[in-house]
């Protein structure tokens, strides 16, 4: 009888865990739970924002030209003011988390500008085709700055390279490098070959969960437009959150960022499996949501809405 209430008492308190664990109770789902993104105390990155590339294996040329494009139209006002939204407008919603600091100033919040200061081409693959965090992410991540503290590396991998876990829920990221001299960047995993229906959704059928409409790329690849989605959200993450200790949506084990918390939005009427309302190019019959550099069309993460505290996609 002690026994079977001891198992009992036992089989009770793994129910309560599991029931009152974050992480393993109830996954944050942002569709229905409502986000709430606050500021731990770090600081943000903020004035301009020196990003060094590196192109890891034979990347192609729609890859390099696609996420360059959308680096360029971050901060690009101009074009025919009737086609909205703007990529600058998705932009100036990250750069409104600098309201929410402690010490910010009253008004508009200055303009956070991203520019390509180094790019370094691997093309031969000559740290091989797995890419390790620790070991060769770091290496390109010595070469690349050269001792320059003040660059983000930004690793982005070819069709035919992996990266140590991504694929596995995630498909870019923005990490930090082994202390004492941690310093964040940002990694891009090429979702064409490894894992399409996991990375390259919404642009590819998904390979788990429900099965909605599939969108057509803006930029014709899906595997590059893919990247941008990604590459958005792990950048997002960076200027908000660059040491880790900056804007989160803190309740869960997994960090989230402003695209983080918003994940699989694209725009309104979005459920599980279904990206949301979008635009379509009449010539092309790609997807967007937003318009940058030369009217360019790309399809954008939604972010947390620091006014009101909503996915929003402009
Ligand atoms: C939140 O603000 C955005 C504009 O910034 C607006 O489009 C949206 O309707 C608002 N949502 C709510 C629930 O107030």
């Amino acid at each position: 009888m002690g026994s079977l209430i001891r198992l009992f008492g036992l089989a009770l308190s793994i129910t309560m865990l599991i029931m009152f664990s974050p992480v393993a109770g109830h996954n944050y789902d942002p569709y229905t739970d409502k986000p709430e993104m606050t500021s731990h105390g770090g600081q943000m990155l903020t004035g301009t924002i020196n990003l060094a590339i590196v192109w890891y294996g034979n990347c192609g040329k729609k890859i390099k030209k696609t996420m360059r494009n959308f680096i360029k139209s971050l901060d690009f006002a101009g074009g025919r003011p009737r086609l909205q939204p703007k990529v600058v407008s998705w932009w100036e919603m990250v750069e409104s988390y600098q309201s929410l600091m402690p010490e910010a100033k009253p008004g508009k919040p200055p303009k956070i500008y991203v520019k390509v200061a180094k790019e370094l081409s691997e093309k031969t693959c000559t740290l091989g085709k797995v890419l390790i965090l620790q070991h060769h992410i770091q290496k390109l991540i010595d070469h690349v700055t050269q001792g320059d503290p003040n660059v983000i590396p930004v690793i982005v991998t070819a069709r035919d390279v992996t990266i140590q876990g991504v694929c596995h829920g995630r498909c870019a990221d923005h990490l930090l490098t082994e202390p004492p001299n941690s310093r964040p960047f940002i990694i891009v995993g090429n979702p064409e070959v490894e894992c399409p229906g996991e990375c390259g959704w919404p642009f590819h059928a998904a390979e788990f969960g429900p099965k909605g409409p599939v969108l057509k790329p803006p930029n014709g690849d899906m595997a590059a437009d893919a990247m941008v989605v990604s590459f958005a959200s792990a950048l997002a993450d960076t200027v908000t959150n660059p040491m880790r200790d900056g804007f989160f949506h803190s309740f869960y084990a997994d960090q989230l960022g402003p695209s983080g918390v918003c994940k699989g939005i694209f725009g309104r009427g979005a459920a599980p499996g279904n990206p949301g309302q979008v635009q379509s190019d009449p010539r092309t019959g790609g997807n967007f949501n937003a318009y940058g550099f030369k009217n360019k069309r790309f399809l954008l993460p939604a972010v947390w809405n620091t006014k009101n505290g909503t996915c929003w996609t402009g």
